[in-house]
């Protein structure tokens, strides 16, 4: 879905589609570089992970196993708690091997602060993270992410994975959503 057809439900265009594509076209640079002789297992949380996912594994200029996470983070529905319950666990066995964590967004820090610790304790030979989007003003918790995409003011946003109850993910670029929809 394009912005235009979002109508007046979009406030503003924050990403667009251009622009997260020369950045993963970066990033994915910088993996191979980093991943180099290596094999590398890349791990997408569902759902909001998935066009990120897809776009930077096009990027990446070498074949590499996908495997995916569904996780729920217990709580007050919008904020993440950090009690975080395994919906769909990995199907690879991951010991000895080096696991990339890719994901749409890092806000409080607390899911995968969470997930990282857990795929940690399964005695990977490595575990990273590149997340697309990252609110340093929401940090709750510090975490090492390796590659990041873009830093962003703390405000809600949908598209590229990103939703809003469930609606909006197919936005091709990231926005804001007009005050109306809330309401
Ligand atoms: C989003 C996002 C991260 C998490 C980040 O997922 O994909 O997993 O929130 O929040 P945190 O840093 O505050 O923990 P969400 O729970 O919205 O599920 P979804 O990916 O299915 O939309």
């Amino acid at each position: 879905m394009d912005s235009a057809a979002m109508g007046r439900d979009l406030e503003k265009v924050l990403l667009s589609d251009d622009q997260i594509q020369d950045r993963l076209a970066e990033l994915a640079t910088e993996i191979a570089e980093a991943y180099e002789g290596k094999d590398v297992l890349l791990v997408g949380v569902l759902k909001g992970a998935i066009m990120v996912m897809a776009d930077l594994m096009r990027h990446l200029p070498f074949s590499a196993p996908v495997d995916w996470m569904a996780v729920s983070s217990y709580g007050s529905g919008t904020k993440s708690s950090g009690v975080v319950r395994i919906l769909k666990d990995l199907d690879a066995d991951i010991s000895g091997r080096h696991v990339l964590i890719v994901e749409d967004i890092v806000d409080s820090g607390l899911t995968l602060s969470w997930i990282r610790a857990n795929l940690e304790s399964r005695q990977p030979a490595s575990v990273e993270i590149c997340t697309l989007l990252r609110k340093p003003e929401a940090a709750k918790v510090q975490i090492d992410c390796r590659w990041v995409g873009f830093d962003i003011p703390n405000e809600f946003v949908v598209g590229y994975g990103l939703d809003y109850a469930e609606q909006y993910r197919g936005l091709r670029d990231i926005g804001t959503l007009a005050p109306h929809v809330y309401s």
